[in-house]
């Protein structure tokens, strides 16, 4: 969920154009062994509508995938390479740090022309996906059958235009193209609907095989003022595959995950600590929400400081200096709030994942499964508290106490968010956050299972009862 977070919402979509970036998946030496990296593909290169506002892409970015699925890889593992560091010391080949930067020149020269600072580009780690894709393609089933296409009947508005079919980002050596090109319905093996947009009935399947995939990586909203269409009885019992934030899920659609650093990090973390004079932060610019976080907001700042930053508070940080703002945030505060603006079963926005790797502490705010998402004692959840007031009795005692303050960002530095989001500049020097919503590892697995659909075979019986029980609440008492 974007309307509350750090940099402005207003243009992401925009932005998400950008991302002709493509992570492509290569083989590495070793068997199983398949390296993801970033990458700037002809294809997407070339698509039209890129770039017309963006005029330098500003410091870090992190890499990682948003959609995947948690267990049925097929035998594929994921995991991730450390740019800096191996886990046994040694340093990334060329081949792992290619991504950090030569695509990018590449890149900006078609689109920001004469713009563009030296590489910006420099991603922390590289997500493995463990599949045997050599293998794969081997088998006779496979092995010199066309490939399947995977069209977006009604893709989520961060999905580029992909007129021509392409291959896909994280595993472009797997047998399916994906487009958003209408000419190539019929003959796609699988049609994939955004639930949040799609307003149109449901299709005649052109052949018995074609799957159809519901994808909805955003809660539902009791009050939607555009009602999606799949809620109409004749969607119902229409789809074959679910793709959502939620773990129940055929594919999962969530925001990030969290791992086990292979390295530590080394920090000094007195050092740290003894630099923030301040207690919390919140960044929030939509202020009336479900999740009524800004009724639990005015309750804590009884008992403790929050400054509040953005659209709904006093603090105003230039959006054009949105990488000082939060270098500052990241020096100054020990807490950050990370409020989702709505209640809904394994719902974990950006807004948490971008921030888990600060020198913050982040406290969340949302759904009940956060531990199962994250691992306990890196976090503060509101949840754990009976009160406002006990909570911020929690976080006063942890400002006093930096030893235990210490303790909590020491746990979380042995964990890594993977989670890809990296700041952009338009051409009025504001940045806005690009994400790869190209939904990298949930396109590979819809693949896998195209190849293998014998086992894959199946009906959501009533779409809206596996949705909508129990899948968003109201808040809990915020007093
Ligand atoms: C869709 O694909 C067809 C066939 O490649 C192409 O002729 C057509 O221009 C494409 N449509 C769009 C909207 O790009
Ligand atoms: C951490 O920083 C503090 C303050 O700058 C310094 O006194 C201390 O020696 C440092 N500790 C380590 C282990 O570097
Ligand atoms: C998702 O479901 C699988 C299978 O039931 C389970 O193993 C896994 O722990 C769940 N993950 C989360 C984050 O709940
Ligand atoms: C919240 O209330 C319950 C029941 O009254 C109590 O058992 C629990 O210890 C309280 N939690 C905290 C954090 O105080
Ligand atoms: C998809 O669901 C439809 C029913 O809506 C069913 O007829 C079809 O066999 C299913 N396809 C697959 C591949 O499971």
């Amino acid at each position: 969920m974007r309307r509350c977070r750090f940099p402005s919402s207003v243009s992401l979509f925009v932005f998400i154009v950008l991302s002709g970036l493509t992570l492509t998946f290569i083989l590495s030496r070793q068997r199983y062994g398949a390296l993801l990296r970033l990458d700037f593909p002809d294809d997407l290169i070339k698509a039209p509508r890129l770039m017309t506002t963006a005029s330098s892409v500003s410091r870090t970015t992190r890499v990682a995938w948003r959609m995947f699925s948690n267990g049925d890889w097929g035998g594929a593992s994921i995991s991730y390479v450390d740019l800096e560091r191996h886990e046994d010391g040694r340093k990334p080949t060329n081949e792992e740090q290619y991504q950090t930067s030569d695509d990018w020149p590449q890149f900006s020269k078609t689109y920001f022309p004469g713009a563009v600072p030296r590489s910006p580009f420099k991603p922390k780690v590289a997500i493995k996906w463990g599949f045997n894709t050599a293998a794969f393609l081997q088998r006779p089933h496979v092995k010199g059958h066309p490939n399947k296409m995977i069209t977006w009947v009604v893709p989520p508005r961060n999905v580029p235009p992909l007129p021509e079919p392409v291959r896909l980002r994280v595993c472009p050596e797997m047998p399916c193209r994906l487009t958003t090109n209408a000419t190539f319905q019929s003959q796609s093996a699988a049609l994939l609907w955004n639930g949040q947009i799609m307003r149109s009935d449901p299709v005649v399947r052109s052949h018995p095989d074609q799957v159809f995939v519901f994808h909805n990586n955003e809660p539902q909203k009791p009050d939607w003022n555009h009602r999606p269409s799949f809620r109409k009885p004749n969607w119902r019992s229409n789809f074959n595959w679910t793709w959502t934030y939620r773990n129940d899920s055929d594919l999962k659609a969530f925001y990030g995950y969290i791992v086990k650093r292979r390295v530590p990090l080394k920090k000094n973390y007195t050092e740290i600590v003894a630099r923030k004079s301040k207690q919390a932060v919140w960044m929030c610019s939509h202020c009336h929400t479900h999740g009524k976080r800004e009724q639990l907001v005015a309750h804590l700042k009884k008992h403790m400081s929050v400054d509040v930053y953005g659209g709904c508070g006093p603090f105003k940080c230039p959006r054009n200096k949105d990488d000082s703002c939060f270098e500052m945030f990241n020096e100054r505060y020990k807490f950050l709030f990370a409020f989702e603006n709505a209640f809904c079963t394994d719902y974990i926005s950006e807004k948490f994942f971008r921030y888990y790797e600060s020198d913050m502490i982040v406290v969340a705010r949302g759904s009940n499964e956060y531990e199962r998402h994250i691992p306990p004692g890196t976090f503060i959840n509101t949840n754990d508290f009976n009160s406002t007031r006990e909570l911020a009795k929690h976080l006063n005692f942890l400002d006093a106490h930096p030893e235990e303050y210490i303790k909590i960002l020491k746990k979380k530095d042995e964990y890594i968010s993977l989670f890809e989001d990296w700041p952009i500049r338009n051409h009025a020097g504001q940045t806005t956050y690009m994400q790869y919503h190209f939904e990298a590892m949930g396109y590979c697995e819809i693949c896998r299972r195209l190849w293998e659909l014998d086992s894959y075979r199946k009906t959501i019986p009533d779409l809206l009862e596996w949705f909508d029980p129990g899948n968003c609440y109201l808040p809990p008492d915020v007093i």
